[in-house]
């Protein structure tokens, strides 16, 4: 089955993931494709509707970048937004120019008023608020065009010309400032475009199972299972489809947190594959034991890791298919053709340099994180493995702060268990990005019962976040700190003080080394 598919054409602007994300929230599946796309591969594509993403340029600078004419003529409904929206007016006879006044552009959140008796803001209520970023406007509006929508600074905020299906918005739906974006969007593609909903991850995952079985037939496919939530659930997806052809590599350095390791094996006994954990603790430890230097752990981490999965493999002989996690945002961002596999090789840190296979599969190249996880649940993956979060591959060595021990790793792991564990009692987990703790190398004194202490201190650290290139300190309430902060003091060994981290980042890192 094939679904149907609206194409996201991207013109530089800085919200694009978020619209592809938003059109598939609502049911329906699409790509984001280069605004350089030629005019017969967009009509093979044979999408039922195109959004026009905004961009940084003006679409009457001569470099600005453009869209073929002949995209109009195609006969498909189009919703431009912000620069798509200038591009449409200007395409179609509508003049744009370069606010004079202040008062004409327009940043941030805006009130504006609707035309409700439009399909596109079917709906909604007359007012409501729009988050606004540009620097242009449509002076003139392209005739045979309604007006749908204007604000106090500016009488042409929206557009559409209904009995072609095209509509223009100067402020971005996709972004949760605007009120009922969401809706907007989904009123393009339910009233306009005549989407049915098809897309469901029950549907892709069915989809894709047969996808690959076509493609890798009785080829052997390898993986690295790292148990974090993309390679877990593409794992899981090939476990479905060529069940003991794939043989997952799951290298334990023993830098997990507590009963991990225990946890991703358990969660894929249930395939018929062949699932090799290596136990690689006391090699990694070995290699560690003194190195007090942050990249200098890094560094030997990823080069052990590489010579441990190349071992495994090697006993396997010849594999065909070498299996990758790559996710969507991967893939835009590392632009279309060539750059993609330069960026599923850095994934797994030069594995494919050292292993013998014959061809690359990434089943969840086209699935944004979201998805994956819901992939995951499809597929039977327990929820604690499908909404893990983020962790760092070299683990635990970089929480704890100088000489990585066993003891020490002990202690940080029943500790950040604690964290954890209280953290999902307070119901307030879906705030927080990422939260764990950190054993420091610092020690200090303390009393505990009639005896004096000389422990170590351990800091608790969580940030709110959704891009994790920027991050701020998450207000956890007072009282659950001191839930955490009481049971580590008296159930961990060696702990006698904590600390919360209150730095944001920047000019702090989310991890301390
Ligand atoms: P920082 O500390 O740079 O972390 O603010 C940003 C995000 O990246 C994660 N992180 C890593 N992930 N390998 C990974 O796969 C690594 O070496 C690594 N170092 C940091 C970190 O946990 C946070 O989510």
């Amino acid at each position: 089955m094939s679904h149907q598919k609206v194409i996201v054409l991207d013109f530089g602007g800085q919200y694009n993931q978020l619209i592809a994300r938003r059109v598939r929230e609502c049911g329906v599946y699409c790509e984001v494709k280069p605004h350089t796309i030629t005019i017969n591969e967009l009509r093979a594509l044979d999408p039922i509707g195109i959004i026009f993403t905004g961009g940084p340029g003006s679409v009457y600078d001569p470099k600005a970048p453009q869209a073929d004419p002949e995209v109009f003529q195609l006969g498909i409904p189009i919703l431009g937004i912000c620069y798509g929206c200038q591009l449409l007016a200007h395409n179609l006879g509508g003049r744009v120019t370069a606010a004079q006044s202040d008062s004409a552009r327009e940043y941030g959140k805006t009130e504006t008023f609707f035309d409700t008796d439009c399909k596109l803001f079917d709906g909604l209520s007359q007012k409501g608020i729009s988050w606004m970023s540009h620097g242009d406007y449509m002076e003139k509006v392209p005739d045979g065009f309604a007006l749908i929508a204007h604000s106090d600074a500016c009488p042409n905020v929206a557009i559409c010309d209904e009995s072609r299906g095209f509509y223009g918005v100067q402020f971005h739906p996709e972004v949760n400032h605007t009120e009922n974006g969401t809706l907007m969007i989904r009123n393009f593609l339910y009233n306009v475009c005549k989407a049915k909903g098809d897309w469901t991850m029950g549907d892709y995952k069915d989809m894709a199972i047969r996808q690959l079985r076509e493609k890798i037939g009785s080829g052997k496919v390898l993986l690295a299972l790292s148990g974090g939530v993309d390679s877990s659930v593409a794992a899981a997806l090939l476990a479905e489809a060529v069940g003991n052809q794939l043989t997952c590599v799951f290298v334990d350095h023993g830098l997990m947190r507590l009963n991990e390791g225990d946890e991703v094996a358990a969660a894929f006994s249930k395939w018929n594959i062949n699932f090799i954990r290596v136990d690689a603790e006391k090699l990694f430890l070995s290699r560690l034991a003194g190195i007090t230097e942050p990249e200098r752990k890094r560094k030997i981490i990823g080069e052990e890791f590489i010579r441990v999965f190349e071992a495994e493999a090697k006993k396997l002989g010849q594999v065909d298919y070498l299996a990758q996690g790559t996710i969507y945002p991967d893939v835009i961002e590392s632009g279309a053709g060539e750059a993609d596999v330069i960026k599923s090789h850095h994934n797994v840190g030069g594995l494919p340099d050292y292993v013998d296979f014959k061809e690359i599969v990434e089943p969840l190249r086209m699935l944004f994180k979201d998805e994956v996880r819901q992939l995951g649940r499809e597929l039977g993956l327990p929820e604690y493995l499908v909404m893990r979060q983020p962790f760092p591959g070299p683990g635990l060595a970089i929480r704890v702060i100088g000489e990585v021990t066993k003891e020490k790793l002990d202690t940080l792991r029943k500790a950040d268990f604690i964290f954890r564990e209280e953290v999902a009692a307070a119901g307030i987990a879906s705030d927080m990005g990422q939260y764990f703790a950190v054993l420091t190398n610092m020690r200090s004194v303390g009393v505990m019962g009639d005896g004096r202490t000389y422990d170590y201190t351990l800091a608790l650290r969580s940030v709110t976040t959704t891009d994790f290139m920027t991050a701020d300190w998450t207000r956890i309430p007072y009282e659950v700190l001191d839930r955490v902060s009481v049971r580590i003091v008296n159930e961990v060994p060696h702990i006698n003080r904590i600390v919360y981290d209150i730095t944001s980042k920047p000019p702090a890192t989310i991890e301390w080394e």
